[in-house]
């Protein structure tokens, strides 16, 4: 067994990595970090973790030498004190967007700020096994990646890998998120009257993980527009693009084939009947698949491709899982092989 801690574990994204810890055959939890709930079990802050561990929240001060630790900090945290991490584990899994970037000027440009660590951004290794599954296996340090920006790629890689879509035109991606995605940090946004029923656009263009989509699929005409809808967990990303001239829905139906036979956690859902058919978040709470859809307008070239996803489980705790259990040597789905709840 190696030895793990979590940096953040009060958090939501930190609770979920716990959760999945917990039954690693090959992985032991260590010791978990929170400053507010210090001293106290994790289940009275994760209760769906009673009676799975007794382990007691320490502070980050506290800390001792493991193999692997998850930082499940607020952006800006991890890159503060990099250095220090990394003296205390062979492995880091960074869950925030401080080391997703390779380039300092682009994320300087993405996040209105000169980064604190840049020469370690290329040091990290972007935390999608799907399109990064060779220099993972190599990696000691494993980037986390954002939910957003995850459903989108996915949503629109297949195509593009197999060279269908006309990179000329711009790509335009509609998200649709859950509440989840803001952390476990109330604001008042996020009051229960203020959030419960809603459909809100907050960021119609410029939102930051625009910069991720640029990067992993080398576009450079990517929009984002990101609208809360009334769901906790979830990420809905509904992608327009164009394929190039001749491009027929065959040629897109072996483009998603394949990938979704080489990737195990991604799945395409194109059915002609039932309620599913097409990738919806509602069943994919808790697990770790992506599930990915398309259609296309044969006469004008318009193609909308899908995927839905965990924003907390493939848009962070699962992914990241995921990443390291490459990085060891191990079966990429290890710990992982669950399917989301249904009904729900
Ligand atoms: N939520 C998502 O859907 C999602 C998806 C992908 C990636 N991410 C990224 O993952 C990271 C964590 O997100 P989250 O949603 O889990 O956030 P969160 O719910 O706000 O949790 C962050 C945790 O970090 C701890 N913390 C805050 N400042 C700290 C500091 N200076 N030193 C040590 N601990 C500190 C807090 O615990 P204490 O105050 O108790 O110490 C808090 O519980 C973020 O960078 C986010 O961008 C989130």
């Amino acid at each position: 067994m190696l030895k793990v801690s979590i940096v953040g574990a009060s958090g939501y994204t930190g609770g979920e990595l716990l959760r999945l810890l917990l039954d690693h055959p090959r992985l032991e939890v260590h010791q978990v970090t929170s400053r507010r709930y210090v001293g106290q079990y994790v289940y009275q802050v994760h209760p769906n973790l009673r009676k799975r561990t007794r382990l007691k929240f320490v502070t980050p001060d506290a800390l001792e030498p493991v193999d692997v630790l998850f930082l499940a900090l607020p952006h800006g945290e991890a890159q503060k004190h990099i250095a220090r991490w990394a003296d205390l584990a062979t492995y880091i899994v960074d869950l925030s967007a401080d080391f997703r970037l390779r380039d300092a000027d682009f994320y300087a440009r993405w996040y209105g700020q000169a980064h604190a660590a840049p020469e370690w951004l290329n040091r990290f290794v972007y935390g999608l096994p799907e399109l990064h599954r060779a220099e993972l296996r190599t990696a000691r340090y494993i980037s986390g990646v954002g939910c957003n920006a995850t459903a989108t790629n996915l949503a629109l890689w297949p195509a593009l890998r197999a060279g269908l879509i006309d990179t000329t035109r711009p790509v335009i991606a509609e998200i649709k998120v859950g509440s989840s995605e803001g952390g476990i940090t109330p604001n008042p946004g996020s009051h229960h009257p203020e959030r419960a029923n809603v459909v809100r656009t907050y960021a119609a263009f410029g939102h930051r993980h625009t910069a991720e989509v640029m990067q992993e699929l080398g576009l450079a005409h990517v929009h984002l527009t990101m609208t809360s809808v009334d769901m906790v967990r979830g990420a809905m990303a509904t992608v327009h693009a164009w394929v190039r001239p001749g491009t027929t829905e065959k040629d897109l139906w072996r483009a998603y084939r394949a990938v979704t036979k080489e990737n195990p956690f991604l799945r395409l859902v194109k059915e002609r009947r039932g309620v599913y058919r097409v990738p919806d978040p509602k069943i994919l709470a808790g697990s770790n698949y992506a599930d990915l859809g398309f259609a296309l307008d044969e006469e004008t070239g318009h193609l909308v491709a899908m995927a839905a996803i965990d924003n907390l489980m493939k848009g962070a705790a699962g992914s990241a899982l995921q990443s390291l259990n490459l990085a060891l040597g191990w079966d990429e789905t290890l710990g992982l092989e669950f399917p989301g709840l249904h009904p729900i």
